[in-house]
């Protein structure tokens, strides 16, 4: 009697181990990892990003784009960082998506000699991603969010993951919606996420196709905003220089607000990507852009849990990869 109920009592008190350890081993990252090896890593990569603003008002926003060209590539991993050189033959950094385009790898390795200076070979490469990315975001507007730490770095980078997994500006909406839905991310973690074009810059190649001879209709694109169009059509003249910039967000171009919500609604989305979010007929992503853009809480709240989703992307951890000594290179070289 007494040892069928003590039986009876083992069986859901194992399960409840089981599901505990489960429980543990999914919920790998958290917001202390460091607090006992590293308790001051969130201000020293403020700092250094702060530093950086002072001189490169763009800085921000390029530090936030590699967080995330980083984790649609084999999850947060740091394999953005790693140079061509010794076991890496093909970098992310040469893919298409990044090519003369992602920036802000100078300043990745300032906060990286700052981290490691104060606390040698315990921050990972990929975590640093995750704090300049917030970083960023709150020294540049009202919002911000503990980021969730304890990834590890890539022995490897994914050059051809690179070149398919990143969305381009020239996808169509479901495209889009499906590369984010193949990382786990869904519609409103897109259209939280597309709101980090609210500041930083865009070059003529990637949006001109809308200016002139649009999806060769021989007209501009008829969701472009007539007079923002002019102005495009000034900053990127055709048979002009393709490397020309200009601000994704024309309204308030360096702070981190809403308002790239009301650019959409006006018609002053920047690429064709973001234009779509709003003007495809029938999107669940409209009335998602209608809500961020009247309220900015909305959006804060969004981001700032979309941005943890899009950090728990396939993170190394445990004894998987390593703490890279130098963000650039295996230290196997
Ligand atoms: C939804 C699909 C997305 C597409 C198609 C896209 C595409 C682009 C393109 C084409 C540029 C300009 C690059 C250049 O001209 O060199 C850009 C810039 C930028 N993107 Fe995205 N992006 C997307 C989503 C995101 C997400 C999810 C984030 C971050 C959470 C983000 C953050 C940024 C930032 C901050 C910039 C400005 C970077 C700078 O000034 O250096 N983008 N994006
Ligand atoms: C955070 O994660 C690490 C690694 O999994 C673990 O050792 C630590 O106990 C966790 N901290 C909290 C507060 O859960
Ligand atoms: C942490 O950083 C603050 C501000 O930079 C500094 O005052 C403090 O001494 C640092 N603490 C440690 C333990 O390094
Ligand atoms: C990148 O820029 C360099 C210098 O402007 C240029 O020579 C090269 O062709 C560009 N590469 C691509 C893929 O656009
Ligand atoms: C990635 O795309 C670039 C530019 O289109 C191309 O040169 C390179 O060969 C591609 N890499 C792989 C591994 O597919
Ligand atoms: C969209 O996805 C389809 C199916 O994978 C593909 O054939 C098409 O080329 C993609 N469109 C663009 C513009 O990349
Ligand atoms: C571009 O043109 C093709 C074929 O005419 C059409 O199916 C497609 O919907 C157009 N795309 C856009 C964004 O207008
Ligand atoms: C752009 O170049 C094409 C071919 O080189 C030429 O036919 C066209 O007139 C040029 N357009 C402008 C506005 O200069
Ligand atoms: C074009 O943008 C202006 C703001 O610059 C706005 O007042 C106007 O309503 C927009 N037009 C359309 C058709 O969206
Ligand atoms: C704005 O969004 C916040 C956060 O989701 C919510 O608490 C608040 O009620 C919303 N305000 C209005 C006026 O809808």
């Amino acid at each position: 009697m007494s040892s069928s109920s003590s039986t009876t009592y083992s069986l859901p008190l194992a399960t409840t181990f089981v599901l505990l350890m489960l429980y543990v081993s999914n919920a790998q990252l958290n917001t202390t990892f460091y607090s006992s090896t590293c308790p001051n890593v969130t201000t020293i990569v403020r700092s250094v990003v702060q530093q950086a603003l002072q001189s490169d008002s763009r800085i921000g926003a390029s530090l936030v784009r590699l967080h995330f060209h980083d984790c649609f590539v084999n999850g947060c991993d740091a394999s953005i960082l790693l140079d061509k050189g010794g076991s890496i033959q093909l970098s992310e950094k040469d893919a298409a998506p990044n090519t003369n385009s992602t920036r802000g790898f100078d300043v990745v390795d300032n906060i990286k000699t700052a981290v490691e200076n104060s606390c040698p070979a315990v921050v990972s490469c990929a975590d640093i991603l995750a704090l300049a990315a917030e970083a960023s975001v709150s020294l540049s507007g009202s919002i911000s969010w503990n980021a969730l730490l304890g990834r590890r770095d890539s022995l490897t980078a994914n050059q051809a993951g690179a070149n398919t997994s990143i969305p381009s500006p020239f996808e169509g909406l479901a495209n889009i919606t499906s590369k984010f839905s193949a990382v786990g991310l869904n519609t409103n973690d897109l259209v939280a996420l597309s709101g980090a074009h609210t500041f930083g810059r865009a070059q003529c190649r990637t949006f001109s196709n809308r200016l002139y001879n649009f999806n060769g209709t021989g007209n501009p694109d008829p969701t472009l905003n007539s007079s923002y169009l002019t102005t495009l059509q000034q900053t990127c003249p055709q048979n002009g220089t393709t490397t020309a910039l200009t601000n994704l967000d024309p309204t308030t171009p360096d702070s981190f607000d809403n308002s790239y919500f009301s650019n959409l609604q006006n018609n002053q989305g920047l690429l064709q990507s973001d234009q779509e979010l709003f003007s495809t007929t029938g999107a669940a992503t409209v009335s998602i852009v209608n809500s961020f853009s009247s309220n900015q809480s909305a959006f804060f709240q969004s981001f700032a849990q979309s941005m943890i989703n899009m950090g728990n992307i396939s993170p190394l951890v445990g004894s998987n990869g390593e703490i890279r000594l130098d963000c650039k290179k295996p230290n196997g070289g």
